[in-house]
Order: C-alpha cells, then sequence, then structure tokens
C-alpha cells in the first residue's frame, strides 16, 4: 500500500485540465472533452507532483461514473489506484449518489480485476464502442479494442 494517506482535492473549473494524466486512462482529447466539462476532477498530489487523478461525471441523481482513472505510471502499482476508487465511491456516497459505473475496454484485464476487488460487478457490455468512438483501430497486447465493459456498484447510504 502507498505509505501516505491518499487526500484528494477537487480541481476548480478554472485550473488547466491535467491531459497528460487522463490520457493515461483515454485514448484522446476529443474524446475527453466529450466529458470532462460536466464533470468534477479530483487529483492527488504529493510533494507539488500531481500523482493521480479520478473524473467524476453524474449521470443523473442517483447515479454517477468514474470516467478516467489514471495514476503517474511512474507511482503505479503502489496501491494509489485502490486508494482513488475508494475515494471516489466515498465522494460519490457524500453526495447522496446510491449507484456508481465505471467503464473500462475488453483488453483492460488489470482494470477489471481492481474494479471488481473493490466491490463492482459487471453489468452491461457496450459493444463495438471502441470502434463507434474512436478514429482509428486501437489495439493493446494484440487485442483489438472493441468492446466497452461496464461495472456497477451500489453505494450504501
Ligand atoms: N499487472 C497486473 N496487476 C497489477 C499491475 C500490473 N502491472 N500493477 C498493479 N497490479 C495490481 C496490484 O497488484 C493491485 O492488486 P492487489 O491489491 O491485489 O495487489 C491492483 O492491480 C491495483 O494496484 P494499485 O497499485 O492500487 O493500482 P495503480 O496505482 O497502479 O492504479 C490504474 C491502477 C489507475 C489502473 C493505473 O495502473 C493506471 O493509471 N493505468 C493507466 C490508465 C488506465 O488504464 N486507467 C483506467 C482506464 S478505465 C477508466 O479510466 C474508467
Amino acid at each position: 500500500m502507498f505509505e501516505y494517506n491518499v487526500i484528494t482535492r477537487r480541481c476548480s473549473k478554472e485550473e488547466e485540465i491535467p491531459y497528460d494524466l487522463l490520457l493515461l486512462a483515454d485514448e484522446t482529447i476529443e474524446a475527453i472533452n466529450r466529458y470532462i466539462h460536466q464533470s468534477d476532477c479530483y487529483v492527488f498530489e504529493h510533494q507539488g507532483q500531481l500523482l493521480g487523478l479520478y473524473v467524476l461525471f453524474p449521470i443523473n441523481n442517483h447515479c454517477i461514473e468514474i470516467k478516467n482513472i489514471a495514476v503517474l505510471e511512474s507511482a503505479q502499482g503502489k496501491g494509489i489506484g485502490t486508494l482513488l476508487i475508494r475515494d471516489a465511491i466515498q465522494k460519490a456516497k457524500e453526495q447522496s449518489y446510491t449507484t456508481i459505473l465505471i467503464g473500462t475496454a475488453n483488453t483492460a484485464f488489470k482494470q477489471l480485476y481492481l474494479y471488481q476487488k473493490e466491490g463492482f460487478e459487471i453489468d452491461d457490455i457496450k459493444k463495438n464502442f471502441f470502434i463507434d468512438n474512436y478514429p482509428t483501430p486501437i489495439y493493446e497486447k494484440g487485442i483489438l479494442l472493441n468492446h466497452m465493459i461496464m461495472l456497477k456498484k451500489t453505494i450504501e447510504q
């Protein structure tokens, strides 16, 4: 686990959008711009460096989605991602949401493991999401990125 508390800060709308980190979790700036302006971005900084973030996008009054979660490559594998997911669930709970969603690619085995470990269950598959929404085919470790796997967690109030 990370040796420090992961305390996040909500970015103000005036701040520069941290595209470098957001692009670790999404393929293009165009795709990020489809949700970032209607979302809240929470960042985790340590010793003046942005180490991680997540983005919460309200779907309706009850349901919110983690649209983007990313940890700086050099800081991955130390438990920060796990703590960011827990923080996102807590933030959603504080805002009285009862359901939280997260979607990831069919090729994202590590992410699917992490989200299920934190209590999300596979709920839906958006077939051909990446083929329909991105300009060119994307391959990861030789597998075509095609479907978006949607996972859901109920938040106990
Ligand atoms: N291979 C396999 N498993 C791994 C690896 C690895 N390279 N690295 C970590 N893990 C495991 C860990 O062992 C841990 O499991 P454990 O608690 O049972 O030991 C689990 O994954 C989570 O590890 P963390 O250290 O908490 O996660 P991390 O800080 O690395 O953050 C994240 C995870 C956010 C996915 C990070 O790797 C990242 O930024 N990746 C690139 C961007 C990305 O893919 N984001 C998600 C896209 S989907 C979306 O944004 C909605």
